[in-house]
């Protein structure tokens, strides 16, 4: 039987076509970037911030990297991105189902708002979902052994729980049952599906200094704090034939994080 290549270059997806949701910034525009920078043919970058996602794919280059506007919750939307992917670029090796949203305001299972849960489950779960669905789809249609990382977080490892996101700490758990039922049902046709579930990283919601209050005293690795560029490093690895035997995995990027006793996150 014919044997995925061992890549040792640092152009681990030449000729790979990727698409990239919620890559007009943080973790997805990290991402797409070094997707681009290890040789994909072609990067869609998927995401509901249309100046923002714009400026990301004409920085990486017209020739390699589109922009589509997608709500990642309805299903017509994802259909016809991943449609419009295959019918632009002939192919699909690669889906990233990233694009994910906070809860809106802390809340205990006591006060929980069921609108605000239903709209973070629509975009974090049945989203997330729906991008699985739809890329397997081609990539079954076409015969292609592709690869497939969805974004958890590491508050569904080892955190046991927050004490006031119960919304986005559940979406996040049933990554890890999608990612595992769907490896158990997509590995039949080759394709590979995993999740990484990164620790709190710096973004425009959150300092270091604050992540660091929070997790330093519960992180083991000392004197490196997390980066976006850490988490698409991960995210290249389960894409690229280099995990070529890694299937529903769930590969935390948390420098050692313990428990978190009483983890709250924002103000209440
Ligand atoms: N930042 C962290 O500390 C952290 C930690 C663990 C997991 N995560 C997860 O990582 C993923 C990326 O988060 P980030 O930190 O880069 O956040 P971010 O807000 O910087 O990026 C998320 C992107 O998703 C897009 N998006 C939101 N809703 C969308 C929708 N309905 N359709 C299409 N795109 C949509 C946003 O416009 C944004 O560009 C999310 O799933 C998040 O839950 C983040």
């Amino acid at each position: 039987m014919a044997q995925p290549e061992p890549v040792l270059s640092t152009r681990k997806l030449e000729g790979k076509v990727a698409i990239v949701t919620g890559g007009a910034n943080g973790i997805g525009e990290a991402t797409a970037r070094v997707f681009a920078d290890h040789g994909a043919r072609a990067v869609v970058i998927v995401d509901i911030q249309d100046e923002k996602g714009r400026g990301v794919a004409e920085s990486i280059g017209s020739q390699r990297c589109s922009y589509v506007h997608c709500d990642v919750s309805d299903e017509e939307q994802v259909k016809g991105m991943i449609d419009w992917t295959i019918q632009k670029y002939g192919q699909l090796d690669i889906m990233f189902s990233n694009a994910g949203i906070g809860s809106k305001s802390p809340q205990t299972i006591l006060d929980l708002d069921v609108s605000q849960f239903d709209r973070l489950f629509e975009v974090n779960v049945r989203g997330m979902a729906i991008c699985v669905k739809h890329a397997a789809r081609v990539m079954v249609e076409r015969h292609i052994k592709g690869t497939i990382v969805c974004t958890a977080s590491a508050i569904a490892n080892n955190c046991r729980g927050s004490t006031n996101v119960t919304d986005y700490t559940m979406s996040k758990h049933a990554i890890l049952g999608l990612v595992r039922s769907a490896s158990q049902q997509l590995g039949t046709y080759g394709i590979r599906i995993n999740s990484v579930l990164p620790a709190a990283v710096p973004s425009s919601r959150r300092t270091n200094e604050e992540i660091q209050k929070t997790f330093g005293p519960f992180t083991r690795l000392k004197d490196i704090s997390l980066t976006v560029k850490h988490i698409a490093d991960t995210v290249l690895f389960l894409a690229s034939n280099d995990s070529a035997f890694v299937t529903g995995h769930d590969l935390v990027v948390d420098g050692g994080l313990i428990s978190v006793p009483n983890l709250t996150i924002g103000e209440k």
